[in-house]
């Protein structure tokens, strides 16, 4: 039976040759309006990874907690302007708020508690769900993947996500009650592509917290692919606690621990997209 290592077999994917030139970005958001799913873990990292492989990638915090910035060491909440005033002005230009992080082709948007309030005061805005979208269309060329870390809610924020982006990606744990609450995202997501954003696809469904040494986790999986079928990637992320220390480190696990199989494994998960051609 499969082991631990989520990079058994990393022949699977090719290496991604280098791009000559860059942009326009693919939008892809981390959507799971469940809680503690691995949405920023795989933001940092699968972000990380193709930045290695010479891809330009902004990160953009669209979460009030800001734990993206915090995992890059960037201390938002000292912030004066971030992803939250972009928001609420639309004259203002994203490239004011962007920053590049200690990862080379990586840059990050950051959020800080202020975007809380923007749930709120968007509601009254015209175009309230392309608040977002409208941020970002000036630096689509500057960047060719963009990966959106969205805060667990199906709320005004993640539709704007969802109205920004081309793919959805969902990182889904892989414990029993997983699949709960993947219907209803499903049905938010067709509807922002029914009336909003028609080009909008789900990318994939990416297994998180994966133990295949227990029975529990394969039998997840199992359901998850007989559920999903080709939509569920086929790297899966092991449980291991140096992702919870590489945050702590306020590193990606790709710099922190470059040889753990968890490096490797979001690695393999930028090779499969970019193979997949979900991104460049
Ligand atoms: N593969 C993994 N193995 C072990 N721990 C993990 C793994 N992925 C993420 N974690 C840890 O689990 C916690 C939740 O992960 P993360 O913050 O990425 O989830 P999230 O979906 O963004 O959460 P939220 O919904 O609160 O934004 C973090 O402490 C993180 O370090
Ligand atoms: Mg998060």
């Amino acid at each position: 039976m499969g082991t631990a290592d989520s990079s058994a077999d990393p022949a699977d994917f090719p290496v991604p040759a280098p791009l000559s030139s860059h942009g326009p970005a693919r939008v892809i958001a981390m959507c799971n309006q469940k809680g503690g799913v691995g949405k920023t873990t795989t933001t940092i990292n699968l972000g990380a990874a193709l930045a290695e492989y010479g891809r330009k990638v902004l990160l953009v915090d669209f979460d009030p907690q800001g734990a993206a910035s915090a995992g890059l060491g960037i201390n938002a909440h000292e912030l004066d302007r971030t992803i939250y005033n972009l928001l609420m002005e639309p004259r203002a230009d994203v490239r004011e708020i962007i920053r590049p992080t200690e990862v080379d082709n990586l840059d990050l948007a950051p959020a800080n508690i202020d975007l809380s309030a923007a749930e709120v005061q968007l509601v009254s805005e015209v175009a309230r769900e392309q608040a977002l979208a409208r941020v970002l269309r000036p630096v689509l060329d500057d960047y060719d993947v963009i990966l959106i870390d969205c805060q667990p809610s199906l709320g005004l924020l993640t539709v704007n996500a969802l109205t920004a982006a081309h793919g959805v990606l969902i990182p889904l744990e892989a414990e029993f009650f997983a699949l709960r609450g993947v219907a209803l995202l499903v049905e938010s997501i067709e509807r922002v592509q029914e009336r909003i954003n028609p080009r909008l696809r789900i990318d994939g469904i990416l297994a998180t917290m994966v133990d295949m040494r227990t029975l529990h986790s394969r039998e997840v999986l199992d359901r998850v692919r007989e559920a999903f079928g080709e939509k569920v990637f086929k790297t899966k992320i092991s449980r291991t606690v140096k992702f919870p220390d590489a945050s702590v480190a306020t590193e990606p696990i790709t710099t922190y621990a470059p040889t753990h199989s968890g490096a490797e494994a979001y690695r393999r998960l930028a090779r499969e997209l970019i193979a997949r051609g979900d991104a460049a």
